[in-house]
């Protein structure tokens, strides 16, 4: 394991930290749901799965979902949130993705939705998810655009933040042209793309989660009938691998 995934693991084994955000899971979770609507999947992985809350909701239309994440904490709840008549059909791997040997060619849908911002190297990771699809395969992918000016405005927020309460985790910064240009290279094309804000600035205290969800859906909209897109820091993509 690498210095980089031991903090990361550290990081999302307090479950509760990130578990409270549950208006952006709500969202990521009807963005995998819409853009995969009446398909049905041989070989389904999901990466990082945390809870398994976006792939879980899937398994009436797969044949196999193969659950991984680095937290043991995540995935003991994933596993109780799988319903019981299909255990037989669910895989959870407990490990860091970078270590494990998977088959190339195997997926038809990979999710991987909150995990370029924590790894040593997203290149590796675009080339590695691009490896184990299936051509034809799709990919739903989540990054947040270090470019966009919302961005900008979240780190100058956070450097004020950061004078006051030190904060030594840091997010990989990731432009869109990267992951666009390198999952082309790679041979996928971009379908379609869904866009909002996770972060209210300082205002995040002052709105319960019910009512982040609703503002955030009333200014974008949502993945099937999206709005003021140009605006929107952080991408869900649905990429496809040529045949
Ligand atoms: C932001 S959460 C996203 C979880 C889920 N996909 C979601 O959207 O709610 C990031 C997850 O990535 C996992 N993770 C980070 N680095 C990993 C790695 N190298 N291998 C496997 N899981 C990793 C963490 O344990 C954590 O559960």
């Amino acid at each position: 394991m690498t210095d980089k995934s031991k903090v990361v693991k550290e990081l999302f084994e307090n479950t509760a930290l990130y578990l409270t955000y549950d208006y952006n899971l709500q969202i990521r979770k009807e963005t995998v749901e819409a853009f995969t609507t009446g398909l049905h999947f041989t070989h389904v992985l999901d990466i990082p799965s945390g809870t398994g809350a976006m792939s879980i909701p899937l398994l009436n239309r797969a044949e196999k979902l193969s659950l991984i994440d680095i937290s043991a904490n995540m995935l003991s709840i994933a596993k109780k949130n799988i319903p019981e008549e299909n255990t037989f059909k669910t895989e959870i791997i407990n490990a860091d993705f970078f270590t494990l040997n998977l088959k190339e060619n195997s997926y038809d849908l990979i999710i991987c939705l909150g995990l370029l911002a924590h790894v040593n190297s997203p290149k590796q990771l675009l080339h590695k998810l691009s490896s184990l699809l299936k051509p034809g395969g799709m990919l739903i992918i989540q990054n947040t655009d270090s470019s966009h000016f919302y961005s900008h405005l979240i780190r100058l927020y956070l450097g004020a933040k950061n004078l006051i309460h030190k904060q030594t985790y840091k997010l990989n910064k990731v432009p869109a042209d990267f992951i666009e240009k390198t999952l082309q290279q790679n041979n996928l094309e971009l379908v379609k793309c869904y866009r909002y804000n996770q972060s209210f600035l300082g205002f995040s205290n002052l709105f319960s989660n019910e009512k982040k969800y609703k503002l955030t859906r009333s200014f974008f909209g949502d993945a099937v009938s999206p709005k003021h897109q140009i605006f929107g820091s952080d991408y869900t993509y649905l990429f496809k691998k040529k045949l």
